[in-house]
């Protein structure tokens, strides 16, 4: 692939190295990186967890992670092999001073300090900080260190200041990257292109011309196996925090004065920091949660959350969740901003939508509808524009017909779309933290989430069930209802 930046030799250090993260995800976006020919041959990726593998073991098991989630024309065994050279495991319980740290430091050897160290946590949250003392302890953070943290960072603002601190007490925030996989998706970082490089959208992108704005994130999927995460989590902390969040800050922040990182994530900051504030007392106004009973996906019958989590288990955690989001700033002034977010949905489809306001007057004898930008996120990344045009069926009269101006972006450019995690792991090699989380913006977007949280907790809105396969409770409607909106598949019908 063209025009990848070069990285220096690195060593990534991955606690949680056999966990489903890092089979399905780091591992896979390492090896198109390496297959690229961006990452240097004497680099190395070490894995970490507790289990007592060998190095052969933990490489097999990289092998059959590479088979099942990298696309067969994309593995070749001569450069698989070559990858797996690159793979080391140490059996290691990072949470325990007392575990064998020995034998990580023996395989950094003498490494010279200077050589890139990137410490991956895909553990449990709760470990983060204990993780980071212990490196500390062991004097394994060089001045080249990174850390790498995934969500959730914490369960509200406490628990995530927490932890920030105790992250904070060994690495300076410009090496702590907070990873939000949505940042690297292709079309959430062309939110920035089409904004800034199109005059044409910019000048129209406020409340002057934008009605509302939606953004969706639903899934096909339910909890998988795992059932006991999601449980404490809720979709509301597993997706609306962090995820749809920083994709309302890319949507609806000002121009930022360059692609600096701290340019860019300040007026992200901006925006967490303009959201309206939705009081416990009002969850039943702005929020929608349901819970997904059983239902019909395609020609398959899926059974209920309960049912998932497992045999006589009782819930009341959200697997879907809408809310009404506004922004108090002059460009965006009541212009809500839907956001959605559930597990078990109609359709696997992640999309922001800008509704434009009505034409003020019509002299056509059918009103036009108001024009439409849709930008996907995923499935078939693109960007589509709806237009009124002169309806051609033969007729005596000028009338109107809805078209689309669609781009697709891999048909139209003809490449691989590469996954999320393969730009944002480089990146941390680079030091480039542009799509990556500064801490006040985590602090800021759960000072917005919690007092939602607390509303929920007190039942001050309901638990809805919906039936799998559907977009949600009726409640969701209802939402936009109330002003005369409309969710975008139900102006497709
Ligand atoms: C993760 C959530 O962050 O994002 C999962 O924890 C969710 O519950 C996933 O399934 C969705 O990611 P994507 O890229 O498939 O939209």
């Amino acid at each position: 692939m063209a025009h990848l930046p070069p990285v220096d030799t690195f060593d990534y250090i991955v606690f949680g190295g056999t966990g489903d993260l890092t089979m399905r995800k780091l591992l896979p976006a390492l090896y198109h990186r390496y297959r690229d020919g961006q990452i240097p041959e004497d680099s190395r990726i070490i894995g970490t967890a507790r289990s007592p593998l060998s190095r052969a073991e933990y490489q097999q098991r990289a092998q059959a992670a590479l088979g099942e989630h990298v696309k067969p024309d994309a593995l070749d065994d001569a450069t698989v092999q070559r990858f797996l050279n690159m793979v080391y495991y140490v059996s290691l319980n990072g949470a325990e001073a007392d575990s064998d740290w020995p034998a990580l430091k023996a395989l950094f050897g003498d490494a010279s300090t200077s050589r890139i160290r990137v410490y991956y946590l895909a553990t449990s949250p709760a470990l983060y900080g204990q993780i980071c003392e212990n490196l500390s302890r062991e004097d394994l953070i060089t001045a080249q260190s990174r850390v790498v943290l995934e969500k959730p960072i914490g369960t509200d603002l406490a628990s995530a200041e927490a932890i920030n601190d105790s992250v904070g007490r060994h690495f300076p925030e410009n090496h702590i990257f907070r990873i939000d996989h949505y940042l690297g998706k292709e079309t959430v970082q062309n939110l920035i292109a089409l904004r800034f490089a199109n005059p044409v959208f910019e000048r129209l992108w406020s409340c002057d011309a934008i009605d509302y704005v939606q953004i969706t994130a639903a899934e096909t999927v339910g909890v998988e196996g795992r059932g006991a995460y999601y449980d404490r989590s809720g979709a509301l902390r597993d997706m609306i925090q962090n995820h749809l969040l920083q994709v309302l800050c890319l949507v609806a922040m000002d121009p930022p004065v360059s692609l600096e990182a701290d340019a860019v994530r300040n007026e992200k900051l901006k925006v967490l920091r303009a959201l309206k504030p939705i009081s416990a007392d009002d969850v039943a106004i702005y929020t929608s949660r349901g819970q997904y009973a059983r239902g019909t996906i395609g020609d398959k019958t899926v059974g209920s959350y309960l049912e998932d989590l497992g045999e006589g288990v009782t819930s009341e955690t959200e697997t879907f969740v809408a809310l009404k989001a506004e922004i108090l700033t002059w460009r965006w002034g009541n212009v809500p901003f839907y956001l959605r977010s559930g597990k078990r949905m109609a359709e696997k489809c992640s999309e922001i939508v800008i509704q434009f306001k009505s034409a003020p007057w019509s002299i056509f004898s059918n009103r036009p509808e108001p024009n439409r930008l849709i930008i996907r996120i995923q499935p078939d990344e693109g960007v589509m524009l709806c237009v009124s045009t002169k309806d051609p069926t033969p007729t005596d009269s000028l009338t109107l017909r809805d078209a689309d101006i669609n781009v697709e972006f891999e048909k139209a450019f003809n490449i691989r779309y590469p996954d999320a995690y393969e730009r944002l792991l480089l990146d941390v090699v680079r030091g480039d933290p542009i799509l990556f989380i500064r801490r006040d913006e985590v602090a800021a977007a759960w000072r917005w989430i919690d007092p939602i949280l607390q509303g929920w907790k007190e039942r001050k809105a309901p638990l809805e069930p919906y039936a799998a396969g559907t977009w949600g409770p009726e409640g969701a409607r209802n939402l936009l209802s109330q002003s005369g909106h409309l969710w975008h598949e139900d102006t497709k019908k």
